[in-house]
């Protein structure tokens, strides 16, 4: 296939209105958009473990396997649209993040750590060291909020 057509065909599957240097530099409400669903899914699949680590939802360690490695990819994912340009934009992102990127980063890593360290121990089988993990990361999500994300009213 010649690249035009690759680029038509590109085009054709992901809608009228982005072209691929589009995506590679989204605008600014787009970026907030994505980030945000990102953040939202990590919510969808972390929520069940945080239940299950309080005792508020029955222990499954399939469960508890299957979302770890859902969020080893989707803990990667909001940070690259936590760009500056998008600081004009109405979100919950505090201005601390712009002032403060190394920090913001280091949050990033250690939740990014905390999750691999949960899907290892979700390998293990080890329902009271499966349960801390999950504390683990439930803190690193918290501690981010705490300095990053404007509390909610
Ligand atoms: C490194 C910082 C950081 C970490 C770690 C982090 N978050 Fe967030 N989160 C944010 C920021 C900042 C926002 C606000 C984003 C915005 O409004 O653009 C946010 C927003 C959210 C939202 C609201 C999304 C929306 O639609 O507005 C949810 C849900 C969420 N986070 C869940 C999680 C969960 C679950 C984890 C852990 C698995 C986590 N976050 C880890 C920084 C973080």
């Amino acid at each position: 296939m010649n690249k035009k057509l690759l680029a038509a065909g590109a085009a054709l599957v992901l809608g009228a209105g982005f072209s691929l240097s589009a995506l590679a530099q989204a605008k600014p409400d787009v970026m907030v958009k994505q980030r945000q669903a990102a953040m939202t899914l990590q919510g969808k699949y972390f929520g069940p473990l945080a239940g299950m680590a309080q005792g508020k939802v029955p222990f499954n360690a399939n469960v508890v396997a299957r979302n770890a490695e859902f969020l080893g990819a989707l803990s990667q994912m909001p940070w690259d649209g936590f760009d500056a340009s998008t600081s004009g934009v109405k979100s919950a992102a505090l201005p601390a993040i712009w002032n403060d990127m190394a920090k913001f980063k280091s949050a990033q890593e250690l939740l990014q750590g905390n999750v691999a360290k949960l899907v290892a121990a979700s390998k293990g089988g080890n329902e009271g060291a499966i349960k801390a993990a999950i504390g683990d990361v439930g803190k690193s999500c918290g501690g981010c909020h705490d300095n990053f994300r404007e509390k909610k009213q």
